[in-house]
């Protein structure tokens, strides 16, 4: 099974991902999990990539693609993965194609999690006072919010017109978006 998850930040892909990946058996790749990794390691790529994050800007599309490119070749990726923030721009959607074709495989579905603006903004409000994630202040946020919306909602339309994207309500307790999405992605 060869999932992708999109959504705006706080729309719950991470927690999302996580138990979906488990149900299914496969890997669970983000992108963002990946990057604040090296950023704790104190790798070249997590220097590279903590700039961006903290402006609340995309790490660019080389250094995003070169490391997903990586990953994907993992031998835990044969039977599948849950991507959780890739792609995001029309070149990481270009580049995933490429390795898909590359390796005879394609993607089964593209889940887009919808959540209401006030809602992702409070989630992500909240788990800065709890965590203080660097890029959950309230200007950052909005940058987030903003990139989202001018380089990675359009790529939804593009899956829309492939038949893969799906569309899971992200509202409510997370158990039961869990539940609609099992119904979708599983069924
Ligand atoms: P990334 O870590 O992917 O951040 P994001 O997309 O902004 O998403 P979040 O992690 O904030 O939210 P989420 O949708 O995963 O929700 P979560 O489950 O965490 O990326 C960070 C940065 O890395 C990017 O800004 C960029 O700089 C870089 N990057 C990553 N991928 C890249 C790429 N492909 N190209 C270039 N750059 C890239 O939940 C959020 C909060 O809400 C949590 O506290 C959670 O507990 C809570 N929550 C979840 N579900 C619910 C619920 N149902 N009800 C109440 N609270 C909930």
């Amino acid at each position: 099974m060869r999932v992708v998850f999109m959504g705006p930040p706080g729309a719950g892909k991470g927690t999302q991902a996580a138990l979906l990946a488990a149900e299914l058996g496969v890997p669970h790749i983000s992108t963002g999990d990946i990057f604040r990794a090296n950023v704790a390691d104190g790798t070249a790529l997590g220097k590279e990539a903590q700039r961006y994050m903290d402006a609340g800007e995309y790490v660019p599309d080389t250094v995003t693609n070169a490391m997903v490119r990586d990953r994907l070749t993992h031998e835990d990726c044969r039977p599948g993965f849950l991507l959780d923030g890739y792609p995001r721009t029309v070149e990481q959607v270009a580049e995933l194609d490429a390795m898909l074709r590359s390796a005879g495989q394609a993607l089964d579905v593209v889940v887009e999690l919808t959540v209401e603006i006030d809602e992702v903004v409070g989630r992500l409000v909240k788990r800065a006072a709890e965590q203080g994630r660097s890029d959950d202040s309230e200007d950052v946020i909005r940058r987030r919010l903003e990139v989202y919306a001018e380089q990675t909602a359009p790529l939804l339309t593009t899956y829309s017109d492939r038949g893969l994207l799906m569309q899971v309500d992200g509202m409510g307790e997370v158990e039961q978006v869990t539940t609609r999405l099992l119904a979708v992605v599983v069924a």
